[in-house]
């Protein structure tokens, strides 16, 4: 597999970056200075992970320097009418001056070489403004205004904002950016369908906490085969595919060392492990998020049917 998927903007994001939703405070900060470390090159947080900067004291406790890897955070759902204030708290949370990437709901940042801090994108985290403390959806913002808002940043700062992206954007979320959109995404960051050149990042390569693929049969069957742990199959199919990239999460440094292993896997492997996906699979839906129907999100009564 590639190191590297080439984005619209020109630059590399490497593919195979350390995940830390749900990597609480007090045990991410050493999850992100080991991994830098240990060879990663690419972070990605967001604002609701509420651990920005316990990743910035992680990234600093590193000692590497910013222009040597890719950073990314999400413009969090309360802030879509508030981009760039948004964008300027997570600068500081992170310890940086600019940011690689950063999407709606999610913002990503890549360093070129300078010591200076920002993001290098940003990612709008999903494409639904919710009221304070993500409590429901909020009425009459649009988030196609948010994304006009984005643009407008990055064009306006491009040294802090290095390129723009969204994050849980389905098909059809895509083509209505897409109509309008003076920046393409750069980066849609989901669960998982590439399309027009824009790059795939995969979270929860995994299937998440206590994810059932670990001891999934076809997963232990590749992984003996190939003398590797079950999570280094399921990363690498992710790292395997072309113009996609993956966030396996740790807090663990066995396996965050561990996980940056990846290996070759043939057609067949592939498909076996595609076909597992037929049945299993993680559906974004929290009990507030009542009320999303208009916005094309089903509610969480139906997310398991
Ligand atoms: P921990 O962070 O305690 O090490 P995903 O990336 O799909 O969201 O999965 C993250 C989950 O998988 C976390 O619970 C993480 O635990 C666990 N995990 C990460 N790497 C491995 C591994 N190599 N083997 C088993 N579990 C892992």
């Amino acid at each position: 597999a590639s190191t590297s998927v080439k984005l619209n903007t020109g630059a590399e994001m490497p593919t195979v970056g350390l995940g830390t939703w749900k990597s609480a405070p007090g045990a991410v900060e050493h999850a992100v200075e080991f991994a830098l470390k240990h060879g990663y090159k690419s972070i990605d947080t967001a604002a609701a992970y509420q651990n920005e900067t316990e990743v910035g004291v992680g990234i600093k406790a590193s000692g590497v320097a910013r222009g040597d890897f890719f950073l990314t955070t999400k413009l969090d759902n309360p802030d879509h009418e508030n981009a760039e204030a948004a964008l300027e708290k997570s600068l500081k949370n992170l310890g940086t001056d600019y940011l690689d990437l950063c999407a709606f709901l999610s913002v990503i940042a890549i360093g070129k070489g300078s010591s200076r801090t920002a993001w290098n994108i940003g990612l709008m985290h999903w494409p639904a403004p919710m009221t304070p403390g993500s409590k429901g959806p909020l009425h009459g913002v649009d988030w196609l205004d948010t994304w006009k808002s984005m643009e407008k940043l990055y064009k306006a700062h491009p040294e802090k904002l290095r390129a723009i992206g969204v994050s849980n954007f389905s098909v059809e979320f895509l083509e209505r950016l897409l109509a309008s959109a003076e920046v393409v995404p750069a980066v849609n960051q989901i669960e998982l369908h590439p399309a027009r050149g824009i790059v795939v990042t995969a979270y929860s390569p995994l299937g998440s906490d206590n994810s059932p693929l670990l001891t999934h049969e076809v997963v232990t069957k590749i992984a003996a085969k190939h003398n590797v742990q079950p999570a280094n199959v399921l990363i690498s199919l992710q790292a395997n595919r072309p113009g996609v990239n993956v966030l396996p999460k740790s807090v663990t440094n066995s396996r965050i060392a561990n996980n940056f292993n990846i290996i070759d896997l043939s057609e067949e492997e592939i498909k076996e492990l595609n076909d597992i996906d037929k049945t299993l699979h993680f559906r974004a839906c929290h009990p507030s998020w009542t009320g999303f129907g208009s916005l094309g999100f089903p509610d969480c009564k139906d997310a398991d049917k």
